[in-house]
Order: C-alpha cells, then structure tokens, then sequence
C-alpha cells in the first residue's frame, strides 16, 4: 500500500530527503561501518549478520519502517509512539514528541493515523507526588535527548530529554523493557494506557491492577489502520511490575480524561477500569498510573500480548520470557536473525560496504513482516489450526518482489503463509487481499494472493504436500477469487462478474449484483488479468487443460483496456478506463504522475478518483503485463520505440521508485533485447532512490517491498511472478551464496570481472558489468537475460556471471528473450 496521497509524496521528496536529520544517535553508523570493515578484514566464516543491519533505514521520507525490537516475523515489535505523522510509532523528526513505549506495531504501512500502538507505557517523575503526575497523552508526551536514539536487531532504546532510558527486547508475542533513572531523580513513575492507540480507535475494554501478585491486565477492542470502520479487534496486555519480586510497589491507581483543562481524574489505589465505546464520540484516555518504593534507578518490566485472552497474554510473557534477562532475550533474538539473515552469504571483502548495509537491512526488513500470530486467532478464525499472520497489507505490494525473494531461500516459512492465505479462503471465501489489525482492509488491485500462492505452487509443487500445502486446495482458493463476486468487493475478492461480461472492467457500469468502489477501472483490469494469468499457471501445472484456455484468455484481457489513439508526450496507445459500451473515456496519461499539474488531483482510494488508476498514471500503469511484455512491446510500436518510451518514462519523471506498478520498470529493456541498458538503469535508480540513512527509501517500504525490491537490484535478478523465471541483471556485489535451508542447496552467484567502479550510478567508461556470459555448473547458458528456477536454485552449484566493459558488443540476449504468452512463452510447467 503506497497509501500517502502522491501529492504528499511528492512534497515529502522536496523537504525530506538530505538526511536533514541527525537521529539516530551517530554512533550506530560508526558501529555498523566498524563491523563491516572488521569482517571484511577478518574473512572469518563465523559471521555476524546482525551488526550490519541499519534498522533506521526507512525511518525518514515517510518509509513508515519501525526499528523497534522484534524477533524475525514478530507479533511484538517494541517501539516508542510519537506525535505528527508515525504510522510505525517511530520517526527520526527531533521536533516530535515520545507518548510512550508499546509492544504492538506493523512495519511500513502508511495508514494515515498509524497502525496500533496499544498498551503504551510511560516512565515519568512527579515531584508532587501521584496526584500532579501528568498522564494525559498531552501532558506526558516529550522530546527525547537528541541524538541518541539506538537500535539493532532484537533491540531498541531510546531516551527522553529529562534523561529517562527506555530500552526493550522481544520474542514473537512477549518481551522485556528496561527503564533507567537518573540518579537521585525521585520516585519512578509509571502510566500504563488503557484506551489509547496510535488511530486513537478503541471501542471498549477493562485494565485491572493486582497489586499483590503486582500484575496489570489490560483487555479490549480497537479498530482497523487501513480497513473499514466497522470492523474492531480485540487485543490482550499482560504488564508483570515487580521484576520477580526484586522491584516493591508504592502507589497504584487508575485515571481518565480528557485534557487538562476539562477533566483529568484519579484514583489512588483504585485497582480497575472497564469502560465501553463512547457514544456521542471521541476516546476518552484511561489508564493506570503506579510508582516504587525506594527511588530504585532501574525498573525492569515483563509484557506479554495476546489477541486471544488476558489469560493467554500472561502465559506467553510466561512461557516466552519466563526468568530470563534482558540480555538473555536480546541474544536469542539475535540468534534468530542471524539463521534468517545467513541465508545469503556475501563476500563481505569485495562489496562496497554501503551495498552490504543497505542488503542486509533490507534482508531484515525482509522477514520482520507479516506478524507471526500464529495460535493468536480470533473472529473467523478462532481456533484455526493453520498457521496465522497478521499485517497482509497489501498483497498487492508484496506479490511482485518480496515472496518472491522469500521463496529463493524459505520455502518452509513461505509455505506456512500461503496455508494462511487459503485458510483465508477456508473462513471467509475468497483469500486475504491486505489484511490489517487481525480485520480485512482494502482491496487494492483485486486478489493479490493470487500471484503469490502461485509462485509457491510453480517454484515447490514437488514438497508441497510434505510442506502441508494441498494443490488442490490452494487451486480452488484460487478459482474462488477469479469466479465467486463478493457483494461486497471493497476488501475480498475481484468485481469478476462485470470483468467476465465485458472483458474488462467498465466504467460506471450498472452492478446489480454487487458493490464496491467503482474507480481504478483501468488499474483494475490490468491487475485482475495478471492474477488471472497466475490461475493459468496453476492450471497448467495440474493438467487442468480447459482452465488453461480460459485463463490464458483472460491473462489477455489487459489488451481490453488499451487505447490505441491516445497520444502524450509523442508516444501512443496508452491503457485508459472504458465505459461498457466500448467506449474510452480519456485521461491524460500524465494525470497523477509526479508532473501532474493539478496537485489536488485525487489518486488513491478517494471516491473522486476518476483517472481510472490506482496511486499511478497511465503512463506508469501502461507498463505492466509481465506476462505478455513482448505484445505490449508490439503495440506500444515495436523494440526501438518502447526502448524510447521506457527512456522517456525515466527521463520525464513519471517512474516512481516507490510505487509498486513501477517497480519492474527498469528490467523492461530486456524484453527488447538490450538487457544492458537494464543494467544502467538499475544502477541509476538504486543510486538515485536508496541509501543508508533514515531518508534511504523512496517513500513507503510497504512492508518490506521495496526492501525486497532493492535485495534483488542488488542481487543482480529479478523475478517474473507465479512463474520460475529470473531475470539476470548486474550483481552490485562480487560473490553470494543463496542458501536454500529446506532444499537443502545452495548456490554461488560469481560475478567474473567485477569491478568496484561499477557500483555507482553511473558506470563509467572503461568498468565491467554488462552481463558477458551466463554458466551454470559449467555449462554456458545460451541465453544471458534469464534463468529457471528449477536449472539454477533448485540444482544449487555455481553460477558465474561474467561481465565487461565492452557494453556494445553484449547488448542483446543470445538465443531467446524472456518469456511472453504471446509468443509461445511459459508453455509447460516445471
Ligand atoms: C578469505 O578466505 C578465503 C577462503 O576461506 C580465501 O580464498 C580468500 O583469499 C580470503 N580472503 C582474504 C582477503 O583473506
Ligand atoms: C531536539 O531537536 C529539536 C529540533 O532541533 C528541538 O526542537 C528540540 O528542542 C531538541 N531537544 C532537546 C532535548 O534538545
Ligand atoms: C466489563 O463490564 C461489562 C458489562 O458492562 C462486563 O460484561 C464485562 O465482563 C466487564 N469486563 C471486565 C474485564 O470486568
Ligand atoms: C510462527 O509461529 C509458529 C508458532 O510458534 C511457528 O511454529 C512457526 O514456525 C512460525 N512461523 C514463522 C514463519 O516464523
Ligand atoms: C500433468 O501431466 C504431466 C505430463 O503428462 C505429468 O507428468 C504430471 O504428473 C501431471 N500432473 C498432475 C498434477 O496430474
Ligand atoms: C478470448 O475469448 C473470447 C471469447 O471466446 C474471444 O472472443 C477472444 O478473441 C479471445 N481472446 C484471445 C486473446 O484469445
Ligand atoms: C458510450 O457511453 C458513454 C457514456 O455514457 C457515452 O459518452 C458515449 O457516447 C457512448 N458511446 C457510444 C458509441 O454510444
Ligand atoms: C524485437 O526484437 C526481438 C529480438 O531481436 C525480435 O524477435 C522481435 O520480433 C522484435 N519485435 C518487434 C515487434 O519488432
Ligand atoms: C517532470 O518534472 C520533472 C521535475 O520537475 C522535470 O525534470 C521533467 O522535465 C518534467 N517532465 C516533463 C515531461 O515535463
Ligand atoms: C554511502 O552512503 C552515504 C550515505 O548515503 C553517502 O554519504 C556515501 O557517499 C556513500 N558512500 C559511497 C562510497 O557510495
Ligand atoms: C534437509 O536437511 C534437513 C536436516 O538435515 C533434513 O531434515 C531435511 O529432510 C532435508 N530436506 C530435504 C528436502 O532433503
């Protein structure tokens, strides 16, 4: 979900980028870039991956990354909430102030409010004692001391500007803080929040203190980030305070509220609260407010959450946590991404250490989301027996790069998401499009899934079974999306009955069977029909001959939407909506591209969008077949004039980094035979878009797509979806091995030639890395843009890239060019 209105982005780029900034603390860049020379001095094979991880990275320009603690797929991320514009909790902004510490966060999604941010806590002083103690999110709220913010993997700490640390560290539903005093500062204070989260939508719930067994319970319900208003889910908080019996309680009470000047009342040893929705509006603040006896410096913490029970939240602090230290959890959570980020090994001597931190943070990124909820199931899947992650959102960003990436070197964890997107179907009919806070949210090119239980199903239908995925099933799901209109098909499902009919979806058609947004026509059908190329390709891996016609047909149907007589920029045929009696209905194509004239235009989810497209132009939009390029390319007006236009995309500004539908874009000279100017436009955009400060994303990570996006830049690949074809592009670095930990392969990727100078965005004269020749095992491929899967990370072995300087004489594929439908491609399943 690229949520942020384009004009806001474009206005983020202009004041943003530049690292203005110092968070955080600049002591983690030194220590990260003292890890990296290290290791690339020792050549030791005992590597620690964790230290090269900027968890900061995408904390600025609204990336919307959260750098709290978190084990990989955690449902707890520890992170500080601040004001203005925090969907993940955190920014770098020095000007925004911390409300407080909490457990529950997502990761580059950019709902406009923020997602979660349940249970905050906030340390504090009141020399006036508990009555004075400023608890309302106003009052507390603080800046912290700057530049001193710190964070890795399985950590996170930061300090206010009265010197108060607050650290913590996790495990998949529990974890630690740690909160340190200044000396001879007083009596520590704590206020616990009932009722707040970051979207400010609670809709009911109780805290209860237990002073002797010195535990605080809180339960209730809130509302989705990104979904329909109508929907809540219930969370669950298990607060231990007496750190095993070492800490002794002073005061404890509740309070509520509003502001300061309206009410703000507490109860001094009051021990619970239960309040309900409040009907007339707004969210009353609520929570509990205790201190400790003794002035102790440091106060230790135990939290666990549960989306199932009060009960459930306790046992897992209890079961996950137990009596360990907080060094004891920051080690094991270590450990746990080390054995993650070790699936691809780099040689750490040879690459440039800018492209080792912007890999391995974004191999981080990579497996920080979905939030592994696994036996945390309620509503419709309460119970469920499959596995359950939560923060789908959206499969519409995630399709195109990162289960891609993941099914490289995990097909077991991918396999357990993909039972989770059927058990979506299994419960509610149709698989889970962007689910948000355990609810569904908005649908945004139709069923996403649909791609990607096809990449697991093309790339491991031979483990499937033993992996626990049936085909079968996963098929039906499949057809479910592609057959079953929902009548309500803003959050599940595909407006298919009009798509059949027509043959695209029409715009302002009469439904009389369902409804839903009718905007985003052109995107729609664009979308819809690459998801059914997807239902093809699983069709055709199991025999079911009548559904490949079908399918293969509709794959097609993006040619529906083309309009062959508009013209922009010299350039013509462009897609655009279409009323149902065949008519175009015209946009500019460069209506809500970055040059749009008109910065009110709406773009996005708005009822007013009517540019047919979704957060794109039809200049970015007109791009993507992925299945089909090589007819897009005959219609677009051959080789040399789509070399052109892809130029002119680039040149003109309408390319945008951060936004999905672009993201195949630089890779498209290939399918016109000049793969080297892949290679240079790879090379310009990464070095335009990314680097390793806070600012280093071109907008939203949308949930590690564009980290997975940038893996494979890096990579030197990129994946065509619910296919096993790659592409080849120029590595950044000189060698990697991708570890496949269920296939038990591995695979060195050798970059003959490498050169160093090549790492930059322009390469200069004279530096090799235009892909030569591509061998596998020793035998050169006949062709140097593309691979299998199955030839290549299935076999595992060697596979050397060499690359030259003699860009002229490597400027083509040799014997074929990647797979298109329309040109006899993807024929057979592997
Ligand atoms: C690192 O070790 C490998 C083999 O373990 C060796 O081939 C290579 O030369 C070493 N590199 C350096 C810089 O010492
Ligand atoms: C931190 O920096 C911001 C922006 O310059 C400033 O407003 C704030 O007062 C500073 N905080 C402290 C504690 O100095
Ligand atoms: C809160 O009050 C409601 C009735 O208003 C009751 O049903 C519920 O059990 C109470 N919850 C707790 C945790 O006490
Ligand atoms: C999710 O959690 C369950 C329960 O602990 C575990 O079995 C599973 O391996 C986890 N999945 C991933 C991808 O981490
Ligand atoms: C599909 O047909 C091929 C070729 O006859 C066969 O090898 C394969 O096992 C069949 N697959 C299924 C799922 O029936
Ligand atoms: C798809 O099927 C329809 C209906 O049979 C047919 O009119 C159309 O030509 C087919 N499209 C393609 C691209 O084969
Ligand atoms: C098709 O419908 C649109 C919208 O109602 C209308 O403007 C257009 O004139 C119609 N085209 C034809 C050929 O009737
Ligand atoms: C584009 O170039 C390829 C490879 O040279 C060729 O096979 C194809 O026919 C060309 N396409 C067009 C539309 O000219
Ligand atoms: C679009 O805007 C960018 C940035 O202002 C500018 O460089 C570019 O030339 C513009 N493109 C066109 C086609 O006017
Ligand atoms: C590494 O990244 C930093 C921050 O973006 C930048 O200032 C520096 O020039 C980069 N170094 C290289 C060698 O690219
Ligand atoms: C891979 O190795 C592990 C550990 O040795 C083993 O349990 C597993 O069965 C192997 N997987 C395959 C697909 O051979």
């Amino acid at each position: 979900m690229a949520a942020k209105p384009l004009a806001l982005w474009v206005l983020a780029a202009v004041s943003f980028f530049g690292g203005v900034y110092a968070q955080p603390s600049p002591e983690v860049q030194k220590r990260i870039s003292a890890a990296i020379k290290e290791a690339g001095a020792s050549n030791s094979t005992n590597v620690d991956y964790t230290q090269f991880v900027n968890v900061f990275i995408g904390t600025d320009n609204f990336g919307d990354v959260c750098p709290g603690a978190s084990v990989p797929f955690g449902m707890v991320k520890f992170s500080t909430d601040l004001t203005g514009y925090a969907p993940a909790g955190y920014v770098v902004d020095p000007t925004q102030k911390i409300r407080g510490l909490s457990p529950l966060h997502d990761s580059g999604t950019g709902s406009s409010l923020g997602t979660y941010g349940n249970f905050e806590i906030m340390p504090m002083l009141c020399p006036g004692g508990f009555n004075t103690c400023n608890v309302l999110l106003a009052d507390r709220e603080r800046f912290r001391k700057n530049n001193t913010d710190d964070a890795y993997p399985g950590y996170f700490s930061q300090t206010l500007d009265n010197d108060i640390k607050m650290e913590a560290t996790s495990t998949r539903r529990a974890g630690l803080e740690r909160f340190t005093f200044p000396k001879g500062s007083g009596k520590p204070y704590f206020s616990l929040d009932l009722s707040n989260d970051l979207p400010a939508s609670f809709t009911g719930g109780a805290l209860n203190i237990d002073p002797e067994l010195g535990r605080i319970t809180i339960g209730g319900h809130w509302g989705s980030s990104f979904g329909p208003g109508v929907y809540s889910y219930q969370a669950f908080a298990c607060y231990d305070i007496l750190d095993g019996g070492k800490q002794k309680l002073s005061e404890y009470g509740v309070w509520t509220g509003m502001t300061s000047e309206l009410f703000n009342a507490k109860g001094l040893g009051v021990t619970s609260l239960n309040l309900t929705r409040n009907l007339i509006g707004g969210v009353y603040e609520s929570g509990a407010l205790f201190s400790y006896e003794d002035e102790p410096t440091e106060i230790n913490i135990r939290v666990g959450v549960s989306f199932v029970s009060v009960n459930q939240a306790c046992a897992n602090a209890e079961s996950e946590v137990g009596t360990s230290s907080f060094e004891a959890i920051v080690a094991q959570s270590q450990a746990l991404w080390n054995e993650k980020l070790s699936k691809i090994a780099i040689d750490l001597a040879g690459t440039p250490a800018n492209v080792t931190e912007m890999l391995y943070s974004s191999l981080y990124r990579a497996s920080l989301t979905p939030n592994n909820a696994t036996g945390e199931t309620q509503g419709a899947f309460a119970g469920t027996t499959h596995p359950y992650f939560d923060s789908l959102y959206c499969s519409w960003d995630t399709f195109r790069t990162f289960y891609p990436l993941m099914s490289l070197h995990s097909p077991a964890e991918f396999a357990q998401i993909v039972d989770n997107y059927i058990d979506g179907w299994r419960k509610l009919g149709w698989m889970p499009e962007c689910r948000a806070n355990n609810v569904p949210g908005w649908t945004q090119g139709g069923s996403s899934a649909d791609p990607i239980v096809g990449q697991f199903a093309m790339l491991y239908h031979n483990e499937a079974a033993a992996l626990g995925i049936d085909l079968d099933e996963l098929y039906e799901a499949m057809l479910a999306d592609a057959e079953q209109n929902p009548p309500e098909w803003n959050t599940l499902g595909r407006q298919v009955n009009v798509y059949k009919q027509y043959g695209f979806v029409p715009y302002g058609v009469l439904d009389t069977q369902s409804v839903g947004r009718q905007t985003r026509e052109g995107s729609r059908t664009l979308e819809y029909a690459f998801e059914d190329f997807a239902v093809r390709q699983v069709a055709l891996l199991l025999n079911k001959t009548d559904d490949v016609a079908k399918y293969t047909n509709r794959s097609l149907f993006y040619r529906n939407v083309w309009d062959p007589s508009v013209v922009s920029d010299g350039f013509k045929g462009f897609a655009q909506k279409r009323f149902s009696n065949g008519t175009f209905s015209y946009t500019d194509p460069i209506d809500c591209s970055p040059n749009d004239t008109n910065q009110n235009r709406e773009c996005s989810l708005q009822g007013d969008n009517n540019v047919g497209f979704y957060e794109s132009s039809s200049w970015e939009y007109s791009w993507f077949a992925p299945h089909d390029t090589a007819h897009l390319i005959d219609i677009m007006g051959g080789n040399d004039t789509f070399v052109s236009r892809l130029d002119h995309f680039f040149d003109a500004g309408y390319y945008l980094a951060g936004n999905e539908p672009s993201f195949q874009t630089p890779i498209g000279y290939h399918y016109a035979n000049h793969p080297t100017k892949s290679v240079d436009r790879v090379r310009e955009v990464v070095f335009t878009n990314f680097d390793i400060t806070p600012a280093g994303l071109p907008g939203n990570d949308d949930q590690a797509a564009m980290a997975t996006l940038l893996s494979f830049h890096l990579l030197g690949l990129y994946p065509v979806p619910s296919t096993s074809q790659f592409l080849v592009l120029s590595p950044f670095i000189p060698k990697y091995t991708i570890h496949n930990s269920y296939l038990n392969v591995s695979t060195t990727v050798t970059v003959n030639g490498f050169d160093a100078r090549s790492v930059q965005k322009m390469i200069p004269t004279g530096a090799s890395a235009y892909v030569k020749s591509v061998t596998f095992n020793g035998v050169v491929s006949p062709n140097r843009c593309h691979f299998d899967f199955y030839d290549v990370f299935r076999v595992g072995g060697d596979l050397v890239i060499e690359v030259t300087a003699d860009k002229a004489s490597v400027d083509s594929c040799g014997q074929g060019l990647p797979e298109s439908v329309s040109t006899g491609g993807f024929a057979s399943a592997r």
